[in-house]
């Protein structure tokens, strides 16, 4: 095990003020407000995921000024003239008028793109968004599955939060050391972690899966001083020899040859180390491709409530089995599956899969006998490496298993629709309503998220935030 406090190589911002500022920690996170369950059937109260669109119009930095702007400068313009007297006859003044008007309507319709945000050199996204075929980016259209949690709990914060949130974010992120972190976590993720964190206000973070040590960074911009753990088989400093990196001052790093898998550390210990015996104020970040039943169940055994799983794979892909895998049932919407090829939701599938990259067909999702749970069948783990074979009786279990531990289950909202953002990779009928909906340009602009290259919108995979407790008996 290595204690090493290794120096930072990299930049560091103290952004000291969140979103709101809590004064007591992880509690804060929760609130018995309530959203519509999905759920066809009748089971008891659920949560279900936040909606993120419900707040939007009263929010100030929502207004949509850029209209408003050019109203104003009509009206300051035909005051302006019958002020001065310029013009004596009404009629001429009319006419003026009129050809202003004329005037505004034709550069407003040049220049404001907010009508219709579309690439024109992205055959993909516009084709979807002009919804040929059908295939207009409507979210959620396919069902988002979520997982139930036991008292019908849910997050605290609201879409205005998040807007508020974004808004400070993008200049923190415009200054990330990895600027290209591919395979890593690009801006929809970072975001979200960030955004949890700086509400969680953790006395203690810890990582699995660092990478070049991206997330270590975004944790670092999220709580400046407080310390890290971070869990890696190839130290970060490594990368610094071919390229960026970011290495913590204040990151305790199992990796290299003191590398120790999670599942394995005694946590008593270690946060006992670091002074930490209150295991509800620690926040615990999943980027390690790892089954997250596995890790859940690592977590809850460990006394850890506060979890967030960077890859939540949809049904049918990714190299893990996952938390949106495991709640994917039929008592939930979009979730079950038939492997009927002559379905709606089959035909609709091979539709979406020629706009999406990363949607799936009935033929991906399904597996020999029927199996479409997890993949195929199949509950994956460590990045492929291991593949079993699960029954649907097992997969049910699970879920009920999941259900039995959770008191929050929270996705992280696209940060902006496809046709701001350009991304081609999710497909938005699995994913929830974006924080910034498409069509909102003036916003999207507004929060600075223009100004980012389009490929860090392409990594978008459902983000997780659980709070997890022992079952009740
Ligand atoms: C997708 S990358 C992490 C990306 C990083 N969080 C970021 O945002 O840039 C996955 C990382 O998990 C590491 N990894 C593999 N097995 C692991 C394990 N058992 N525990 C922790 N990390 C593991 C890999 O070496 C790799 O660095």
């Amino acid at each position: 095990m290595s204690t090493r406090h290794s120096q930072s190589h990299s930049h560091s911002h103290s952004h000291s003020h969140s979103p709101k500022t809590p004064t007591k920690m992880l509690d804060r996170a929760l609130s018995s407000r309530r959203t519509q369950p999905h759920s066809d059937f009748d089971f008891p109260a659920t949560a279900a995921p936040t909606a993120v669109s419900s707040d939007l119009e009263s929010s100030s930095l929502l207004a949509d000024e850029s209209k408003t702007k050019k109203q104003h400068l009509y009206l300051l313009a035909t005051n302006y003239i019958s002020r001065l007297g310029l013009v004596k006859s009404p009629c001429l003044c009319l006419s003026l008028c009129l050809l202003f008007v004329l005037f505004m309507l034709f550069s407003l319709m040049l220049n404001s793109r907010s009508f219709v945000c579309v690439s024109s050199y992205d055959p993909i996204s516009r084709a979807s968004f002009f919804g040929l075929d059908g295939l207009d980016s409507d979210f959620g259209s396919l069902g988002v599955p979520w997982c139930r949690s036991k008292h019908g709990k849910t997050v605290e914060w609201t879409s205005k939060d998040l807007i508020k949130g974004l808004e400070e974010f993008v200049p923190v992120y415009e200054t990330r050391p990895i600027k290209n972190n591919m395979y890593g976590m690009g801006f929809d993720h970072s975001f979200g972690l960030w955004f949890i964190a700086r509400w969680l206000k953790p006395d203690i973070m810890i990582e699995s899966g660092a990478f070049k040590g991206h997330s270590t960074w975004v944790l670092r911009q999220a709580m400046p001083d407080r310390p890290i753990i971070s869990l890696t088989p190839r130290h970060p400093e490594k990368y610094l020899k071919k390229g960026p990196a970011y290495v913590d001052g204040n990151c305790t790093y199992f990796a290299g040859k003191d590398f120790v898998d999670f599942g394995s550390v005694d946590w008593d210990r270690v946060l006992k180390n670091h002074g930490i015996s209150d295991f509800s104020r620690v926040l615990v970040f999943f980027d390690d491709h790892q089954n997250e039943l596995k890790r859940l169940k690592q977590a809850l055994k460990a006394g850890f409530h506060h979890l967030v799983f960077e890859d939540n794979y949809d049904t049918g892909t990714g190299d893990h089995y996952s938390l949106r895998q495991i709640c994917d049932q039929f008592y939930i919407r979009g979730g079950g599956h038939s492997c009927f090829r002559d379905s709606d939701e089959a035909r609709i599938r091979s539709k979406r899969k020629k706009f999406w990259e990363k949607a799936v067909d009935i033929d991906e999702l399904c597996g020999p006998h029927e199996a479409w749970w997890g993949v195929s069948g199949e509950m994956r783990d460590n990045f492929n490496h291991n593949k079993t074979a699960i029954s649907y009786g097992e997969h049910f279990q699970n879920s009920r298993f999941v259900e039995s531990i959770l008191d929050v289950y929270w996705e992280l909202p696209p940060a902006a629709g496809p046709s701001l953002t350009h991304q081609t990779r999710y497909d938005p009928a699995r994913a929830p309503t974006p924080i910034v909906e498409d069509g909102r340009y003036g916003l999207f602009q507004r929060l600075g998220l223009g100004r980012l290259e389009r490929s860090v919108f392409n990594g978008y995979t459902q983000m997780v935030y659980l709070r997890i407790s022992k079952p009740e008996s």
